[in-house]
């Protein structure tokens, strides 16, 4: 584990905060890493930010991502990581889908894709105006960026999958990529294998080791720690769970809530 010092925190959105810090590692776009909130969880967090500094970018739900929230410069925190597998971008139009804080686990993909001279287009989804993460983030890359709102309050008013439906059929993708509320993610492979088009979702369940030891986070016969979290819309077929249950904290099998 690497003991780093957090350099700054600032707020996304009236949620959603980004803490980075002295972290010179390099990642893949979408891995993930654990990080240890001394007294509090470990738990895992996509990396948002990768280079000089790492960065995560955090919506406050419970204990740990609410002592995230609390974190100061030059506080330190443990960092295990990079885990697992991220984004494969080949592809030459990429169409990157991201519903609420999902965004976080795009962030790395946007900008290689946008680096990489692809046409990348995102479609961002939040229930509200001011919980958009990671528009103007995108739109300074390059990328074109559309929003669809719960509320109507910016956008497309109703689902992000609503939007990027139409954005397939407008701008024709050959790479699909995804994170967000499970639903969405289901709704985005169904989509992606009708239409033919490649696609890969970030997926979230419950996790200790993170690195492919203790099976929490079991889906399927796949591992999300170590086999994903990115997983293509092929795999995500063969996985029963998908869409329908996850494991808790003792791996009982539950409904996916939020
Ligand atoms: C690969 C991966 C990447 C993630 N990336 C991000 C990210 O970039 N930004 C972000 O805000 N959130 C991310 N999450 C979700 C984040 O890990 C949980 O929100 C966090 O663990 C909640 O902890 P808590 O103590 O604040 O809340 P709690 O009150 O303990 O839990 C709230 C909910 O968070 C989930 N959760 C709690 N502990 C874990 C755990 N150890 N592993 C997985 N889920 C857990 C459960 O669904 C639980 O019901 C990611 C999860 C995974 C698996
Ligand atoms: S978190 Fe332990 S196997 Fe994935």
């Amino acid at each position: 584990m690497d003991i780093a010092t957090v350099t700054d925190v600032f707020d996304e959105t009236n949620n959603i905060k980004t803490i980075k810090f002295k972290w010179p590692r390099k990642a893949e776009p979408g891995q993930f890493v654990m990080v240890w909130m001394p007294g509090v969880d470990e738990v895992p967090m996509s990396l948002s930010h990768a280079g000089k500094e790492g960065g995560i970018t955090v919506l406050g739900v419970g204990e740990a991502t609410l002592a995230m929230h609390d974190l100061r410069p030059d506080d330190v925190i443990g960092i295990r990581g990079p885990y697992g597998r991220g984004f494969d971008l080949r592809g030459r139009k990429v169409l990157a889908i991201g519903g609420g804080s999902g965004a976080a686990a795009l962030a790395l993909a946007v900008e290689k894709a946008v680096a990489g001279k692809k046409q990348v287009t995102c479609a961002l989804g939040a229930r509200t105006a001011g919980e958009l993460l990671f528009r103007a983030r995108f739109a300074g890359l390059g990328a074109q960026v559309h929003v669809a709102t719960d509320d109507g309050s910016e956008g497309h008013h109703g689902f992000v999958t609503e939007l990027a439906a139409k954005l397939i059929s407008r701008n024709e993708p050959d790479l699909i990529i995804a994170c967000g509320p499970e639903p969405m993610l289901k709704a985005v492979a169904d989509m992606s294998l009708k239409a033919g088009i490649r696609c890969q979702c970030s997926l979230e369940r419950y996790m200790k080791c993170g690195i492919g030891l203790c099976g929490s986070c079991q889906c399927g016969k796949f591992t999300v720690c170590r086999d994903g979290p990115v997983f293509t819309g092929e795999e995500l077929a063969l996985m029963d769970d998908f869409g329908k249950r996850k494991r808790d904290p003792v791996g009982r099998n539950v409904g996916l809530g939020r």
